[in-house]
């Protein structure tokens, strides 16, 4: 979500005769696009707007000029705060109110220091212009496109619902303008993205509302897409048509994104999250049935107030028993504001620490299986750019993995025939196969 927000922040900023650049030394204007969701994510800002802070002033004293904006879920929960922590920002600005990004920056100039985190009552996405066709090309073959925002789950947890606000859906037809847009410039993957994506009902020009799978069925018609995908979903909110839209639309790629956080009832009970172990290993029960091939992927939480060491066995016996194809997983940070934070039962930094080591071995060993399983399997690769070596392209499997072969770059935005020889830690090698080699063998 943040990677698609700096997108239109930049988009927007291009119009006001900005333009990006890799090179901070370089830059007049420095936006940190931040994120709450844990504490060192959050802490992270300040050790970074104080080496902005030193280069500002070496700037300021010859005479240039260098303007600091914080953006993002951060800006968003402690605004004010912010500018009173760190003396050199001069635009702290929540994800609500991006659209209004070029008044915030003349004021800014101006020499105000200002806060701006309302909750926009507007669609902010409708106020933001498009990119160009070349923005969009010069951004490569595959493109989020936001459906929905904010969360109303509440897991005990989780400082989402109250920095990105209440669920909203786009409506459709602004989804499929679009992704047609950005189609006709070239892209070949789309990504439907939301804080809880399957909880999508957005509506038509008639008003009729719209299950994420129908909006998939929908995508899937266009011309020029080849592969859809959607992320971040809520087990709670996997229909039944979505499960089915597995089967049914080729184009959807059977690799998904169902973060359990634990695998004992008990602690997704503390967690608010509304669904058990069993409710979730049914989900990929029934998704397999419909897509065979399909791999899950998940976000795990350890030392959530209370977790036993039974507990913690618990979520290592689901990982066991599910098997995953890659997955995040973060010790439990206490947020202000959630019910976890206020609980009395907080668990041991050092028993934290051990818990998530362990999983992530394992997790690590199953990352590592699902690789070396692909080798001897001819699959389809999505090439998007240039490879590291001379005459090599890149690209990705169904499920993520980066796949590199000696290919012409003329096949960027094609899907290949690969088959997979080897598989290193982080990606995979391939060889490109013409449909006569494949029928033969
Ligand atoms: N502590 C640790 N991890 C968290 N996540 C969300 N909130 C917290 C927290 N307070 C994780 C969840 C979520 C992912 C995006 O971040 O696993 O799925
Ligand atoms: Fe946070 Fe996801 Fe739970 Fe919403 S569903 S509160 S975003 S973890």
């Amino acid at each position: 979500m943040n990677v698609y927000d700096a997108t239109r922040m930049a988009d927007l900023l291009g119009r006001e005769g900005y333009a990006e650049t890799a090179d901070e030394a370089e830059a007049d204007l420095v936006i940190l696009n931040t994120c709450h969701i844990r504490e060192k994510a959050a802490e992270k800002i300040y050790s970074e707007l104080g080496k902005l802070a030193l280069e500002k002033r070496e700037r300021e004293a010859s005479g240039r000029e260098m303007k600091i904006v914080v953006a993002g879920c951060v800006a968003q929960a402690e605004g004010e705060e912010v500018l009173r922590r760190q003396r050199a920002v001069d635009l702290v600005v929540g994800p609500q109110s991006y659209h209004r990004l070029p008044d915030l920056l003349k004021q800014a100039k101006g020499g105000q220091r200002l806060t701006d985190t309302e909750f926009a009552v507007e669609d902010k996405f409708d106020a933001l212009p498009q990119p160009s066709r070349a923005q969009i090309r010069a951004r490569g073959v595959s493109a989020f496109v936001t459906v929905q925002e904010g969360c109303d789950k509440f897991c005990s947890f989780c400082v989402v619902p109250y920095t990105r606000g209440a669920e909203v859906s786009r409506p459709v037809t602004d989804i499929v303008a679009e992704t047609r847009r950005l189609v006709d410039a070239g892209v070949r993957e789309i990504t439907l993205i939301g804080q809880n994506v399957n909880a999508y009902c957005g509506v038509d020009e008639k008003g009729a509302e719209w299950s994420l799978a129908s909006l998939l069925g929908r995508l899937a018609e266009m011309q020029g897409i080849k592969r859809l995908r959607y992320t971040t979903s809520h087990p709670v909110d996997m229909a039944q048509d979505l499960i089915d839209a597995h089967e049914a639309i080729p184009k959807l790629m059977p690799f998904v994104h169902l973060p359990v956080q634990s695998g004992s009832d008990r602690v997704l009970k503390a967690m608010n999250r509304k669904h058990t172990v069993a409710d979730y290993l049914d989900i990929i029960a029934r998704l397999r049935r419909a897509r065979p091939d399909v791999a899950m992927s998940s976000d795990f939480i350890v030392g959530f107030p209370g977790e036993t060491d039974e507990d913690f066995e618990a979520t290592m016996a689901l990982v066991r028993e599910a098997g995953f194809a890659s997955s995040f997983s973060f010790k439990y940070s206490p947020r202000p504001g959630t019910p976890g934070a206020e609980r009395a039962d907080q668990i041991d930094e050092e028993v934290k620490r051990a818990r998530l080591a362990a999983l992530q071995t394992l997790l690590e060993e199953q990352r590592q299986a699902f690789n070396a399983a692909m080798v001897g399997k001819t699959i389809d690769v999505l090439f998007e750019k240039p490879g590291r070596h001379e005459g090599q392209i890149g690209g990705k499997s169904p499920y993520m993995q980066a796949v590199h072969v000696s290919g012409p770059a003329d096949m960027i935005g094609e899907v290949g025939r690969v088959a997979i020889v080897a598989a290193g830690s982080n990606s995979l090698a391939g060889r490109l196969v013409s449909a006569g080699e494949e029928a033969k063998a």
